[in-house]
């Protein structure tokens, strides 16, 4: 033989014997053993079954080195992020679960997952699996969860749906991932789901239970009973009773509940008005309310961030007023309404609004109180000018005045105006001209002066009020007024104008 053909045979030879060991590394782990057929029951008349994948031997005892476990609360729980899901739904559904198991481990480190992923995916492999119920049958529904893998989903999830006829079936997937969508693995997932039905997936990302939840709940999959709604909208058991009396008598207010929660506040009910129609708000409603005793009302509208097209609970997500107004009284329920613009439309959504709660919870009509912030103050000032007759006092933060002024000055409702001296958006004029034609207004009712500044306060902020808060825009920084105590203080005060307004 020359010499260059037994050199190119060695090479030929080291290299299978390479391709060997490799795929020997990649498809040769060690056999699963003890896994399962049967599936762990949920409820008894379930006709659901959640089915997920996650590879095995690689999270227990610790976290997996690719997998952050984003969405275990505790980070060093011995369960995949997909497990973690895939039991949530189950605890929700009251489904059967069943864990897809393929018959050898995956390497743990990752670029030997990865690797062996990889070629499953190129070559459009179908692992075989360690064990799988022997029929579906029984199910309607099949909720298929899996991480995504190289931008779709792992081949085993093929294995398993495709090893079933599915017809007449309605799969639901979801996912785990650190960036991809559950999109890039859609077609696939429809490939090997057959002739079922399959329903457009849902990625788990940094998600709680209320998540999933509310997702189930919008594909239709989960339906809260009356006494689950109750609670999540705060309502005591006597409420709900009233609620669901006046729902079987026909005369239920035309409300859809909001079903999440944040920091303590319901967030987006839908109140369907007659006139103003769908006007979407979140409340926050002390635990103790149980509508035997008046409570406090307070409206907060807020600047161009949350308004409801900017998302649900915008609002309260970007500003504290909601929250801080809590320290004022324990016995106060707090409207914060998401509308969508800052003129008309949005101040008589307001108005209709504010008529529903005062007609609906038992509240002390002396203690009814607003602001508004930004867009949200030249909304709530237009408010002012149409029913300054609905309200005890009103706070304007960094705004202008849209509204009319005389029904206020004939109301005499107090009003705090507080802005930067030099307000980035507005300026500090237009306050400055609301102020003095209030005032002059009350002029020519011939009030004092100790008696018009218990109605009115100009509260222009210096600069420095906003740098030594850490704030450099006075705009911006309308939103650090809600941790003032003085402003804060004056709006939720008893004493106030109370005895001016009397003298009208
Ligand atoms: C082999 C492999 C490939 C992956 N490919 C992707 C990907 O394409 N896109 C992505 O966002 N995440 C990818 N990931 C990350 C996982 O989807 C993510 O960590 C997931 O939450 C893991 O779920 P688990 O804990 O149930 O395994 C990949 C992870 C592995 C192990």
């Amino acid at each position: 033989m020359k010499k260059w053909k037994k050199r190119a045979v060695i090479e030929l030879i080291v290299l299978a014997v390479l391709v060997v060991l490799m795929s020997w590394y990649l498809f040769m782990g060690r056999r699963i053993t003890g896994a399962d057929d049967k599936v762990v029951s949920g409820d008894e008349e379930t006709h659901s079954l959640v089915v997920y994948f996650s590879r095995e031997g690689v999270v227990s005892g610790g976290v997996d080195a690719v997998s952050p476990a984003s969405l275990n609360s505790n980070p060093y729980e011995a369960i995949s992020d997909t497990e973690t899901v895939a039991k949530m739904i189950q605890q929700l559904t009251g489904a059967d679960l069943f864990h897809i198991r393929t018959d050898r481990y995956y390497r743990s480190a990752f670029w030997g997952t990865a690797a062996t992923a990889w070629i499953e995916e190129a070559l459009n492999l179908r692992p075989k699996l360690a064990a799988k119920p022997e029929s579906l049958d029984k199910y309607d529904v099949i909720y298929i969860g899996y991480p995504i893998w190289w931008f779709t989903a792992p081949m085993a999830v093929g294995t398993f749906l495709e090893g079933y006829d599915l017809t007449g079936k309605t799969v639901v997937p979801f996912c785990t991932s650190t960036d991809s969508g559950i999109d890039v693995s859609m077609d696939y997932i429809r490939e090997v789901s057959g002739s079922a039905t399959v329903l457009d997936g849902y990625r788990v990302h940094n998600s709680g239970l209320e998540d999933v939840s509310a997702w189930l709940e919008r594909i239709g999959m989960l339906e809260q009973t009356d006494e689950q709604q109750d609670i999540e909208v705060g309502l005591t058991k006597s409420e709900a009773d009233i609620a669901d009396a006046a729902l079987k008598s026909g005369e239920c207010p035309d409300v859809t509940e909001g079903t999440e929660t944040y920091r303590n506040f319901v967030i987006d009910n839908v109140y369907h008005s007659a006139d103003a129609g769908d006007i979407h708000y979140n409340v926050y409603i002390p635990e103790s309310y149980d509508g035997s005793r008046p409570y406090a009302l307070y409206f907060t509208l807020p600047g161009y961030e949350g308004l409801y097209f900017q998302g649900v609970a915008a609002n309260i997500k970007s500003e504290e007023f909601g929250f801080e107004a809590q320290k004022y009284n324990d016995e106060m329920i707090i409207v914060a309404p998401q509308l969508n613009d800052w003129g008309e439309t949005s101040a008589d959504q307001t108005i209709a609004l504010l008529e529903y709660f005062l007609e609906e919870y038992n509240i002390d009509r002396s203690k009814v109180y607003g602001n508004g912030f930004s867009g949200g103050g030249e909304t709530m000032s237009i408010v002012m000018g149409k029913r300054p007759d609905l309200f005890t006092a009103y706070l304007q933060v960094s705004s202008q005045w849209d509204g009319a002024y005389e029904p206020v000055a004939e109301q005499r409702l107090p009003v705090y105006f507080a802005i930067g001296r030099n307000d980035e958006y507005y300026g500090a004029e237009p306050t400055q001209r609301a102020y003095d034609t209030l005032r002059a207004l009350y002029e020519k009712q011939g009030l004092s002066d100790d008696e018009m500044d218990k109605l009115l306060v100009l509260d222009i902020k210096k600069h420095d009020y906003f740098t030594e808060r850490n704030m450099s825009n006075e705009h911006g920084g309308g939103g650090l007024f809600a941790y003032d105590e003085e402003i804060m203080g004056w709006l939720f005060s008893d004493e106030r104008g109370a005895a001016v307004q009397e003298g009208r």
